[in-house]
């Protein structure tokens, strides 16, 4: 079997899911159960004895090492983090917890289960880190996309953490010899993403009748990749990545903020029109965030010649299907906007000035 750690969240379930839709090899998710961890994307897996639920924190390395011990995994799968730039700014210790800390005890409890496996098991065994493509830092308009030999350059608390934890993985290969992967992925979308982030926030708040906030001008970049095509590279990665590499994983889709809203307001404009006018009279410029990074791009060449990996969607087919999966789960999204979710909306939001 193999373990996922963040299972609940929206890469991390996303994954599990299209895991067990084409491999019957088990899966024990351990997942805290944070705000952002949500076992209703779990639904359909309630009666599959595949897949083993374990609430739990990384950093409680007894629990983590009892877990191992039982039930012996050929790969630990590393998804769990804070992950959102924003909270990061209002309060970084979080993140410093969980995911310096937190894959520094999830480290040491693979090592000391590591090295209890035979010669075979011990060359066999993976430990993929899902990281990011914020480690490396901002980008100018003309700058080459981020390749895997880029320098570090993190910029806000969450990259930071981020960019810790990638240094540990990479010293527990050279240090221990334990068989790391590390992917460095652009902006993911789809199915079950925590309306947080832009896009889902766009699309609820679009069809809500609220402001949509755009930081600053919107002319900051990303890269964005549909869902499963990040965990269909995590699945090649894990098949035959070579041990202490890294693997950046994007989508060849660099888009201003401003345009991915503008297309979330088409689309929101063709399949669910409002009584009068565009969803784009609802965008609003507020502050920027601080420290904002202006462009992240992604060359995702050596993915791709090494492991044969490509994305299956374009942004027009993977946004689509997006919008019309929002469109289609209300209760997913007003279970997930209740309670917390609230005081978020008003600590980040309520007190911004239009821009
Ligand atoms: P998410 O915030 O949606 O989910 C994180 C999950 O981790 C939640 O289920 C949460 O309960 C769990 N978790 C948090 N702290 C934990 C702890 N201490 N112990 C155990 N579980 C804990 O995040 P996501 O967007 O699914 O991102 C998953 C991973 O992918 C993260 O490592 C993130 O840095 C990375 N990543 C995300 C993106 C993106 O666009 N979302 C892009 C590149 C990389
Ligand atoms: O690049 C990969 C990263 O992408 C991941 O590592 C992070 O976990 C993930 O959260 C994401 O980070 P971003 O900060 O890029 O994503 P977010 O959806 O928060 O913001 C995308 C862009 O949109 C960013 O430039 C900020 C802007 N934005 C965001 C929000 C929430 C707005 O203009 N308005 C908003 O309300």
């Amino acid at each position: 079997m193999i373990v996922v750690t963040g299972g609940a969240g929206f890469i991390g379930a996303n994954f599990v899911l299209s895991w067990l839709a084409q491999s019957d090899e088990a899966v024990l998710n351990y997942d805290k159960l944070t705000y952002a961890g949500n076992l209703n994307n779990l639904a359909s897996l309630r009666d599959d004895a595949r897949h083993i639920f374990v609430q739990g924190d990384i950093n409680d390395g007894d629990k983590l090492a009892a877990l191992l011990a039982e039930h012996r995994p050929r790969a630990i799968l590393h998804f769990a983090a804070e992950s959102h730039v924003d909270r990061s700014i209002h309060g970084p210790a979080a993140f410093v917890t969980t995911n310096v800390n937190g894959t520094f005890s999830l480290l040491e409890a693979a090592r000391n289960y590591w090295q209890t496996l035979s010669a075979i098991e011990k060359t066999e065994f993976r430990f993929l880190h899902v990281s990011t493509d914020e480690v490396y830092g901002s980008l100018s308009a003309t700058d080459p996309a981020f390749c895997e030999t880029t320098p570090y350059a993190p910029n806000s608390p969450y990259s930071a953490t981020k960019a810790a934890s990638d240094h540990l993985v990479r010293a527990y290969h050279h240090t221990y010899g334990l068989p790391v992967l590390t992917t460095n992925c652009s902006n993911n979308y789809g199915p079950y993403h925590f309306p947080e982030k832009l896009i889902p926030l766009i699309i609820t708040n679009a069809r809500a009748g609220k402001d949509l906030p755009v930081y600053g001008d919107g002319q900051q970049i990303r890269d964005w990749l549909y869902v499963t095509d990040h965990c269909a590279a995590i699945r090649r990665v894990l098949e035959e990545g070579k041990p202490g590499e890294t693997y950046n994983v994007g989508g060849w889709n660099e888009q201003t903020n401003l345009s991915v809203v503008h297309t979330l307001c088409d689309l929101l404009d063709e399949l669910q029109p409002k009584h009068s006018g565009s969803y784009r009279n609802q965008i609003k410029h507020i502050t920027d965030r601080p420290g904002h990074d202006k462009r992240y791009a992604i060359d995702a060449r050596k993915i791709e010649k090494e492991l044969g990996w490509k994305p299956a969607e374009t942004f027009a087919t993977g946004l689509r299907k997006t919008v019309e999966w929002y469109l289609a789960n209300d209760t997913w999204v007003s279970q997930v906007q209740s309670g917390d979710y609230m005081k978020w909306v008003d600590l980040q939001y309520n007190s911004k000035e239009q821009a």
